[in-house]
């Protein structure tokens, strides 16, 4: 393709990407609009899905007068479990199919948002609870049609479950982290109020500001769409179709908004004009990886959160020891790009630009260190923990790591370098520590 050298056709290989937007209204005041939304979807009659924290807060006063004063029956379900498991959306899912609603409200984070999509599947399409979930745990099956209207209003940033067709929770009897993943669950309208996340603690605006960023460069860096084997049926190519021209406009930009704001957002989390670029840069990451798909970091994440020991983050409501998203990605983030700058070193060399590395006169061949060193030095600007042993890991624990994250093909495969048990050995090693 004449767009770029890195989407060059190879035989057998794609040769067509998707573009997905999803609906998405930005602003301050945007939540107290979605009584208007609301009834634009016909929606009569709801279910509001929050968590028991996010319950008691101004966001789901704000959507639920909203809702009310445009005539809509509200009903509230504010057991979503942070974290949410099978037990949990199963729990949603009763909740659904008991209010016979014709519409559902998301108000918090990626949690509720993700509980609220599977809720609004299993109770339009009953099925057994592993048919649609991601294979090789569950069956993979395609989503039958289209869900019920479903409006997500996240009250924090990062995870950018209002565009992405990706629900991830925890399956309890295998101790898997997994999800479902199909383009029926993006939610019909994302309403992002960047008002609703000015009482942030600054740890988690670090945590989730570099999720964003990493969504975003995995996703500029991931394996060109043109190298992965060109679907069957034309209707079936995968969410995670890796690196393409429309997710590489939005990924640059959301790595330029997080290099300009991050630092100055976590000293001043509650400084609105820091809560509007990071909200927008999460919003740009999720349209960059739900087109694209994300890669090691985030494959290795989900060991790195799954086997967490002791370690208890500041900022947290929870008081069990939890390794949260964002950290989990990020302690790993250096490591791999010093692995994958080789496979793709102008995009590495423009994610630092991107990110406020000093770039001039640097030799591509540096460029996945001078990316990592950026991001390091960025992650002592912000109080994150310095790597693996910063979250309570040590060396004997990498073939544990590696056996979780191993399973994890849908984001391995979109490496833009081959990676097997050996290499995932050797970047959990090298993620040990950086300072
Ligand atoms: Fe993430």
């Amino acid at each position: 393709m004449a767009l770029s050298d890195y989407f060059k056709p190879v035989p057998g290989g794609d040769t067509a990407f998707t573009v997905d937007p999803p609906r998405i209204k930005f602003g301050v005041g945007s939540l107290s609009e979605i009584g208007d939304d609301a009834r634009a979807l016909g929606m009569t009659r709801i279910g509001l899905l929050c968590d028991p924290t996010v319950a008691g807060l101004e966001p789901v006063a704000t959507a639920q007068k909203a809702l009310t004063s445009a005539g809509i029956d509200v009903t509230v379900y504010s057991d979503v479990e942070v974290e949410p498991t099978d037990r949990s959306f199963k729990a949603a899912t009763e909740f659904a199919q008991d209010g016979n609603f014709d519409g559902f409200v998301s108000v918090g984070g990626g949690s509720t948002i993700d509980t609220a999509k599977a809720a609004n599947l299993y109770s339009s399409y009953p099925a057994d609870f592993l048919a649609y979930v991601n294979a090789p745990i569950g069956e993979a099956r395609p989503v039958p049609g289209p869900l019920k209207p479903h409006i997500a209003c996240p009250t924090t940033f990062g995870t950018a479950s209002e565009c992405t067709g990706i629900a991830i929770f925890d399956l309890l009897e295998m101790e898997a982290k997994t999800g479902i993943a199909h383009r029926n669950l993006r939610p019909s309208l994302g309403v992002l109020d960047p008002s609703t996340m000015t009482t942030l603690p600054p740890t988690v605006v670090a945590a989730n500001g570099f999720d964003v960023f990493s969504h975003a460069v995995e996703s500029l860096t991931a394996r060109p769409f043109t190298h992965r084997d060109a679907p069957a049926n034309a209707t079936e190519r995968p969410l995670y179709q890796g690196a393409n021209p429309y997710s590489d406009l939005a990924c640059l930009e959301a790595i330029r908004l997080i290099g300009k704001n991050l630092i100055e957002g976590v000293a001043a989390p509650a400084d609105l004009d820091r809560c509007e670029p990071l909200m927008f840069a999460g919003m740009l990451a999720g349209i960059g990886f739900g087109n694209a798909g994300c890669h090691l970091p985030h494959a290795m994440s989900y060991a790195v959160a799954g086997l967490v020991r002791d370690y208890k983050p500041d900022g947290w409501p929870s008081n069990h020891p939890m390794v949260p998203h964002g950290l989990s990605v990020i302690v790993n983030a250096p490591a791999v790009f010093r692995f994958t700058g080789p496979a793709c070193p102008e995009r590495h060399l423009q994610a630092a630009d991107a990110m406020g590395a000093e770039t001039a006169g640097v030799s591509l061949e540096d460029a996945g260190d001078l990316l990592a060193d950026r991001v390091i030095d960025m992650m002592r600007q912000t109080g994150i923990p310095n790597g693996l042993r910063g979250v309570g890991y040590s060396e004997e624990d990498v073939p544990k790591l590696v056996s979780k994250a191993h399973p994890q093909q849908r984001l391995l495969v979109n490496s833009p370098k081959p990676v097997g048990e050996s290499e995932l050995e050797a970047l959990f090693h090298d993620s040990m520590s950086y300072w």
